[in-house]
């Protein structure tokens, strides 16, 4: 079985959007799962998510710049072709702010997210002014690599489904690298952070996800981000987790490099 590494197109998320039948919105007391096997999220509930028209989901790192997955960008370099949609559960509100890009910096020596430096960061061409809208701190060390972790996005609610119109959020179990890499045999398990309910599947990130953020709460209960939606065989299968970038791997070149965009 292929591993699903694509993303949504542009096109793709917004015939999706446009057409309406695939994005209902959800009742109450709903079952339908999203991420896959999760919830709506309130609005203002993670205001630090993006979402990126290529069909990709980031996170804040500071009011100009969206970190987000390697594998959803291009080369780095200027391009205004990116618009970013933040501050809104809803893609379709009129509150959204969207500010387009006007560089990409992708991670060095980035080959596939399968081989690990699965992360890249967009610049906006201004700052976010909305006070809808925080930035999302990124973890320096891997003592948050652990535990209960929270997901979010608007990619597919099912294996081969539809991307969603409003931001869903799961919560995932820490899967150790050595359960991981007995599912991924080659596993870059210093790159990677694993997630999902290992015996039981159900839970987990699909497409149009990746790049989203994976967090916790830290010491003084904040949300801190641990992983990047990277890439996984099918959706919330058992036995095959969800592989996320390790963020505290990469967080002092994700830093260095933050400051010279
Ligand atoms: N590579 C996918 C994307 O581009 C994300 C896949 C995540 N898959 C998973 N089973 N957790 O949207």
């Amino acid at each position: 079985m292929k591993r699903q590494l694509a993303r949504w197109t542009t096109l793709a998320a917004s015939a999706l959007l446009a057409t309406g039948t695939m994005v209902l919105p959800a009742q109450a007391g709903e079952v339908t799962p999203s991420v896959v096997g999760g919830t709506r999220a309130a609005q203002g509930e993670f205001p630090f998510m993006v979402r990126l028209s290529m069909g990709c989901g980031g996170a804040l790192l500071t009011k100009q710049i969206v970190l987000t997955a390697a594998h959803c960008v291009g080369a780095s370099g200027n391009t205004t072709s990116i618009t970013a949609t933040l501050g809104v559960v809803d893609l379709n509100s009129g509150s959204a702010v969207k500010i387009k890009s006007s560089k990409v910096y992708r991670a060095p020596g980035f080959t596939g997210a399968e081989n690990g430096n699965d992360w890249a960061l967009i610049k906006l061409a201004s700052p976010v002014t909305s006070t809808a809208v925080t930035t999302l701190p990124i973890a320096g060390s891997t003592a948050y690599d652990s535990g209960t972790f929270t997901v979010a996005g608007w990619g597919a609610a099912t294996e081969g489904g539809a991307q969603q119109r409003y931001l869903r959020k799961a919560s995932v179990p820490f899967v150790s690298d050595a359960s991981c890499a007995a599912a991924y045999p080659g596993l870059v398990t210093g790159a990677s952070l694993c997630a999902g309910d290992l015996a039981n599947g159900g839970v987990d990130t699909c497409q149009g996800d990746s790049g989203g953020p994976m967090f916790r709460r830290d010491s003084a209960n904040n949300w801190i981000q641990v992983g990047i939606t990277s890439w996984g065989e099918g959706c919330a299968r058992p036995g095959l987790p969800g592989v996320y970038t390790q963020v505290s791997t990469y967080a002092a070149a994700i830093t260095a490099a933050a400051a010279t965009l």
